[in-house]
C-alpha cells in the first residue's frame, strides 16, 4: 500500500450519516464519515461519492476553493476510510442524481481526515458485477458492504425484530436452552464437541431445541420462543447449512388451530416488515391432498394443481395398475419445440413415468375422456396439457405416492424451465400455505423400517391411536407444515404428553425399551410429573429471508455462511487441531491420509 500519513479520529464526531443530506440542508456545515465509494479525478475538481450503512453523499473538492483538501483527496482510493467536514450545497438542475437519496445535494469539503487506507478490494462493489462465490466468502467482510448484501442483512434483521415483536405481544417468553447437550433426532447427523474433564465423553449440538422446549412446558413456561441456532450434520444445499437458524415456538394446552392463530399474525408482520405484501390468510391442505393435486408436500401454488383423472380412462392401460393417471396443467406455456417435448418427457421418464405429450393424439384416440378432462381443467389455448401415467414396476409401499412425486417433479420442471417468457413462478408473489395432518410414519426402504415422519415426540389423531403397531401406514400425525412458494418454512406438530403413547410410538419406530431409555429416558420420566398437552412449530429464519429478499440461496441472507463442503473459507473452518489438544481430549485421530 503506498505511504498515506493517517489521522486520528480523536474526539471527531459525524453530524450526519451518508443517507441523510437532502435540499433542506442546503447551507448547513457536516461532518460525514464512511468508504470511498467511487472517485473521479476532473484535475481541479475532484468528486468522491461517500459511502456507509445509510447510503451515498457526494462530497467535492475544488482546488480553487480549498488547496489543501484538494490536494488529500488526490490520496484517495477505493475503500479508504475518510471523515470529510464542509457545507452542504444544491446541486444544478441538470447534475443531480435521482438514483441517490441525497442526489440533490452534494458537500464541498474543506477539510478531510484520513481514518484508514485499504488495499485495492479483490471485486468491485458494483451490485451489477458478478463475482465468483469462492472470493466472495473469502473476503466476507468486503462483499457485505455490497449493496444487495447491505439490504438482505438489514432485512433480516428487521425481520428478527418484527419476530421478536410479534411473540412478545402474543405474551411468549423469550427462554434459551443449552447447545452443549445430548443429541436430539431430527434425523441429520449430530455435530460433536469431546468433553476434556471426562474423556471419552461427547456433548452433541443441537438439531433443534426440541427436547428442551418441551421440557420447559412441564416447568410451566407455556408459550416459549428462541432464535436460535441449530446445528445438523446432513448434505448441504442451497436451502441447508450446517448451522442455521430456527424461530422457535411451544404452547402449553394447544391444539393444532392455536399455533396456525399464533403463526399467522407472525408471518404477516414479518411480510410487512420486509416491505411485502400478502393475502391475509393462509390456506390448509391435507399432506394427502396435497399429494393427489401437486405431487408434493410442499406444493408451490404459484401454479395450478395438477389433476388425478384415471377414473376417466377405466381400463386404458395408460398408468400401472390401480395408480393414478395425471393431468398435468401448465399455464401459458405456449407453443413448445420438438426439442423441448422432448427434454421433458426424458425428464418424466427418468423418474418412471410414461409421458403422453400429444394431446392431439390422445384427442383422436379418447375424445370423450379428453372433452371430460377439459371440463375439469378448463386449460386456455395457450397452456400446456399432458397426462402422466406409470410406465414400470410398482415400487415401495405406496407406490401411487412415487408417481405422485414423480408428476410433482415434471409440473415444476415444466414450470421452471420454460416459465422465463411469462414468469409463472414470480418471486415477488408469495403463496402461503398449511400442509396438515402428515402420515405419522415413512417406510425407509434401505432400512426395511418405519421412521417418523417429523419426529418421535409428534402426537398421533386421536382416531388413529389404536393403529399405533397395526397399520403405521394409515396413521395420521397432528402434524403442520408452513410453505412458501414451493419452500418448506416451518414444520411442528402437537407432542405426545402421556408417558404410555411415547413408550408405544417407541416401539412402533423399532427402538428396544432400554434404547429408548437410554436416549431420552429424562424426557420419558418427565412425562411422568404431569406435563400438559403441548404443541409448536419450528420456522426457518433463513429460509424466510431467503424468500422474502427475493434470493435464490440461504447463503445470500447469512453474514458468514459455509460453503457446500461446510467450509468457512474465510477463517478456514474446520481446521486441523494441535496434538497437545488432542492429547488432552484423550483423542487419537485414525484419518486416511
Ligand atoms: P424441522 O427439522 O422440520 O423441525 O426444522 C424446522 C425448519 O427449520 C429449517 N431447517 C433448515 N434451515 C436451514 N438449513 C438447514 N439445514 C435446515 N434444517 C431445517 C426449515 C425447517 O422447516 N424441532 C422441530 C420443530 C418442531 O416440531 O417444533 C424441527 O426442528 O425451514
Amino acid at each position: 500500500m503506498a505511504e498515506v500519513k493517517l489521522d486520528f479520529l480523536g474526539d471527531l464526531r459525524r453530524t450526519h450519516t451518508c443517507g441523510e443530506l437532502r435540499a433542506d440542508d442546503a447551507g448547513k456545515r457536516v461532518i460525514l464519515m464512511g468508504w470511498v465509494h467511487r472517485r473521479r479525478d476532473l484535475g481541479g475538481v475532484i468528486f468522491i461519492h461517500l459511502r456507509d450503512r445509510y447510503g451515498v453523499t457526494q462530497l467535492v473538492f475544488d482546488e480553487s476553493k480549498n488547496l489543501e483538501a484538494h490536494r488529500r483527496a488526490q490520496e484517495l482510493s477505493s475503500e479508504y476510510v475518510i471523515a470529510a467536514e464542509g457545507t452542504v450545497s444544491l446541486r444544478s438542475a441538470e447534475t443531480v442524481n435521482p438514483s441517490i437519496v441525497t442526489g440533490e445535494v452534494e458537500v464541498a469539503v474543506d477539510k478531510l481526515w484520513i481514518l484508514n487506507e485499504s488495499r485495492t478490494p479483490p471485486f468491485p462493489l458494483e451490485e451489477s458485477v458478478d463475482v465468483k462465490e469462492e472470493t466472495r466468502l473469502k473476503y466476507r467482510y468486503v462483499d457485505l458492504r455490497r449493496p444487495h448484501m447491505q439490504r438482505n442483512i438489514i432485512m433480516r434483521s428487521k425481520i428478527t425484530f418484527a419476530v421478536r415483536q410479534a411473540l412478545y405481544a402474543q405474551d411468549f417468553l423469550e427462554i434459551e436452552t443449552p447447545f452443549m447437550t445430548r443429541s436430539t433426532p431430527e434425523g441429520a447427523r449430530d455435530y460433536l464437541v469431546p468433553s476434556r474433564v471426562q474423556p471419552g465423553n461427547f456433548y452433541a449440538l443441537p438439531q433443534s431445541p426440541q427436547i428442551f422446549k418441551q421440557l420447559l412446558m412441564v416447568g410451566g413456561y407455556e408459550r416459549y420462543f428462541q432464535i436460535v441456532r441449530c446445528f445438523r450434520d446432513e448434505d448441504l444445499r442451497a436451502d441447508r447449512q450446517p448451522e442455521f437458524t430456527q424461530i422457535d415456538l411451544e404452547m402449553s394446552f394447544a391444539q393444532q388451530e392455536t399455533i396456525y392463530q399464533v403463526i399467522e399474525p407472525l408471518v404477516f408482520a414479518v411480510c410487512e416488515a420486509a416491505g411485502k405484501s400478502v393475502a391475509l390468510e393462509i390456506p390448509r391442505i391435507t399432506y394427502a391432498e396435497a399429494m393427489r393435486s401437486y405431487g408434493s408436500d410442499k406444493p408451490d401454488l404459484r401454479i395450478p394443481p395438477f389433476h388425478c383423472v384415471e377414473d376417466l380412462f377405466p381400463g386404458a392401460g395408460l398408468t400401472g395398475e390401480g395408480l393414478p393417471l395425471v393431468a398435468i396443467h401448465v399455464p401459458k406455456v405456449g407453443q413448445l419445440s420438438r426439442k423441448e417435448r422432448d427434454e421433458f418427457k426424458a425428464y418424466g421418464q427418468e423418474r418412471g413415468l410414461r409421458v403422453y405429450d400429444d394431446v392431439k393424439r390422445l384427442e383422436r384416440d379418447y375424445p370423450e375422456q379428453l372433452a371430460k378432462v377439459r371440463e375439469r381443467i378448463r386449460p386456455a389455448d395457450e397452456d400446456l396439457l399432458i397426462l402422466a401415467g406409470w410406465a414400470g414396476e410398482k415400487k415401495g409401499v405406496l407406490p401411487e405416492n412415487t408417481l405422485l412425486l414423480a408428476a410433482g417433479q415434471l409440473r415444476l420442471f415444466i414450470a421452471q424451465k420454460y416459465n422465463d417468457r411469462h414468469k409463472l413462478l414470480d418471486p415477488d408473489v408469495f403463496k402461503f400455505l398449511w400442509v396438515i395432518d402428515f402420515p405419522m410414519f415413512e417406510w425407509d426402504e434401505d432400512d426395511q423400517r418405519w421412521n417418523a415422519a417429523h419426529h418421535p415426540f409428534t402426537s398421533v389423531h386421536d382416531e388413529d391411536l389404536d393403529k399405533l403397531t397395526s397399520d403405521p401406514a394409515h396413521c395420521r400425525a397432528k402434524s403442520y407444515d408452513l410453505v412458501l412458494n414451493g419452500v418448506e418454512l416451518g414444520s411442528g406438530s402437537i407432542r405426545i404428553h402421556r408417558r404410555d403413547v411415547q413408550t408405544t410410538v417407541f416401539a412402533a419406530l423399532g427402538f428396544s425399551e432400554e434404547e429408548a431409555k437410554r436416549r431420552f429416558g429424562f424426557l420419558l420420566e418427565a412425562l411422568e410429573f404431569g406435563a400438559p398437552p403441548h404443541g409448536g412449530i419450528a420456522l426457518g429464519l433463513d429460509r424466510l429471508v431467503m424468500l422474502l429478499a427475493g434470493e435464490q440461496s440461504i447463503r445470500e441472507v447469512i453474514p458468514f455462511p459455509k460453503t457446500a463442503k461446510g467450509t468457512d473459507l474465510m477463517c478456514e473452518a474446520p481446521s486441523p487441531i494441535p496434538d497437545r489438544q488432542l492429547r488432552e481430549l484423550g483423542i487419537r485421530l485414525n484419518v486416511p491420509q
